[in-house]
């Protein structure tokens, strides 16, 4: 017995080190892997990526970085196990960017990166599909930390990614505040960034991440703009610009920059005249618009892209006058949807920054999903638990939507001032009625006297089919609710924001290999006795 012992441990001596060496030269594939596990870490000498960038229908952008220069091999194809194509560039740099082209319309491809003999995992991409056809689209930002003192990125985030990843999507769009601030130390800059992009890359293997401008990810403030930060975290066509427009199957998509130095909050001047001509030239019918501040916030009231009520309104009409299907912003840290003469106004600001409460709720962490086929638009919001929070579909055919906001955040809500009410679509008829007296078809100012106060509204549309909704108003105490920034922070450090080490997961595989084998032996032993 003493002898069968022996020899079994004998026999796990040996056995071990060809575990060790199995699993070590095993690389992690993303296909098989459990989902929302996400623990490979990029081999050696790649500090970023490899992501897909620039998608278009026939072409993409493969980016990576690795920390000595290097030459760039990328093998790619139409099945897993046959990269049958390949691009090369025997040029020795750090900062690798081999585009291919010639590639299928809707397809998947794979692809893996190799430099001076070091390969990364193979990973996917889709094409962009053909115009008009369905593609899904995610949208989510305001993922910032909370504290500047350890600029760790939340665990609602990097747990976003990985759901975002699951849902395998076209195409990704960032809504902005991606760090909590950049500053003249420029280690701290890097640091605060590449926590950022160590985890918003394992998105960036599988699908193209364009980012707007969040008034965090600049310090046009104090005069220094230092956008190379951003401009390094998102690939950018050749003339880098905080501002721009591309086309996607089909959908015009136009990206503007709310923070622009010295008007921040506003989109006006030249960028003003670019969007117009912008929205104009194109030739989609389909189109959205992303910025980092909304026009109807709901926290950062008269603090966002309403700061200017002329340019607000103008804003507003250029969008109903070119048939802008979507505009989704950030800023607020929550979900909200809003649809205003047409147009749907999301605010989707829940990805990790902590959340904001406010009158109309939405403080959920969350990511946008938007199905886009033929002329049909879905949009879901979806929160950490993969509960479906809110859902609105495209072509709305449902009675005229209305909503009311009081300003809040600056004590607007004083008695004289307007109540701001808005229309899923231009009504063709509106009463109001104010504490139940006669309908009115003029909106006038709250009661004078301070006391709680009801608010009839009641819209028509063309087939004559009515709305109502009724409001309710404290107008004695103009600060009355007050929103309260919630204490919610991330939930789990342990790891400082990063997935759990590669080795604390091996060595429980390895010890459970282990321990089958001697049970297995030793059992084997004793029959043979
Ligand atoms: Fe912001």
């Amino acid at each position: 017995m003493r002898r069968s012992v022996s020899f079994s441990i004998a026999f796990v001596l040996f056995l071990l080190p060809l575990l060790l060496g199995l699993v070590e030269t095993t690389s992690p594939n993303p296909d098989i892997a459990p989902e929302g596990s996400f623990t490979e870490a990029a081999p050696a000498h790649f500090v970023r990526g490899p992501t897909v960038n620039l998608v278009t229908n026939s072409s993409a952008l493969i980016f990576w970085r690795t920390d000595v220069p290097m030459n760039a091999t990328v093998d790619y194809g139409l099945e897993k196990l046959n990269l049958n194509l390949t691009v090369s560039n025997s040029t020795v740099v750090g900062d690798h960017r081999i585009t291919l082209t010639g590639l299928a319309v809707g397809s998947r491809y794979y692809y893996q990166v190799t430099s001076s003999g070091t390969a990364s995992d193979v990973y996917h991409f889709k094409t962009a599909p053909a115009d008009g056809t369905e593609f899904k689209m995610i949208v989510f930002g305001d993922n910032r930390p909370a504290t500047d003192t350890a600029p760790v990125q939340p665990q609602e985030y990097s747990d976003l990614v990985d759901l975002v990843v699951a849902e395998e999507p076209h195409i990704v769009i960032m809504t902005g505040d991606y760090v909590l601030g950049v500053t003249d130390d420029h280690s701290h800059n890097l640091d605060a960034w590449e926590r950022f992009t160590n985890i918003t890359d394992r998105l960036g293997h599988y699908a193209p991440i364009y980012g707007v401008l969040g008034n965090h990810d600049t310090s046009a403030y104090t005069g220094t703009l230092r956008l190379e930060y951003f401009f390094d975290a998102f690939e950018m066509y050749d003339e880098p610009s905080p501002y721009f427009s591309f086309d996607y199957a089909g959908v015009h998509f136009t990206l503007l920059n709310s923070e622009e130095q010295y008007i921040e909050g506003r989109i006006t001047g030249a960028q003003y005249d670019w969007l117009v001509d912008d929205l104009t030239n194109t030739t989609n019918s389909m189109k959205f618009v992303f910025a980092h501040q909304p026009l109807y916030p709901l926290r950062h009231i008269r603090s966002a892209l309403d700061r200017n009520m002329t340019e607000m309104k103008r804003l507003q009409q250029l969008f109903e006058d070119k048939n802008v299907t979507l505009f989704a912003a950030g800023h607020d840290h929550l979900f909200d949807r809003l649809t205003v003469n047409g147009v749907v106004h999301i605010i989707t600001g829940g990805a990790g920054a902590p959340l904001y409460s406010t009158p109309w709720g939405g403080a959920f962490y969350h990511y946008l999903k938007v199905d886009v086929r033929s002329g049909q638009v879905n949009f879901t919001a979806i929160d950490l638990s993969s509960v479906v929070r809110e859902q609105y579909q495209l072509p709305y055919d449902g009675p005229i939507e209305i909503e009311g906001r009081f300003l809040a955040n600056n004590s607007m809500k004083r008695n004289g001032t307007l109540p701001q009410l808005y229309f899923s679509e231009i009504p063709a008829e509106v009463l109001y009625s104010w504490d139940g007296g006669s309908n009115s078809t003029t909106l006038t100012g709250f009661p004078d006297e301070p006391d709680e106060h009801t608010l009839d509204v009641y819209a028509s549309d063309s087939e004559s089919l009515w709305s109502h909704e009724r409001f309710v108003f404290n107008t004695y105490n103009p600060d009355w609710p007050t929103p309260t920034t919630s204490t919610a922070t991330p939930t789990d450090t342990t790891f400082n924001g990063y997935p759990p080490p590669m080795d604390f997961v091996l060595v429980l595989g390895i010890v459970g290999v282990v321990a089958a084998v001697v049970v297995v032996v030793i059992l084997v032993r004793l029959k043979r006795k």
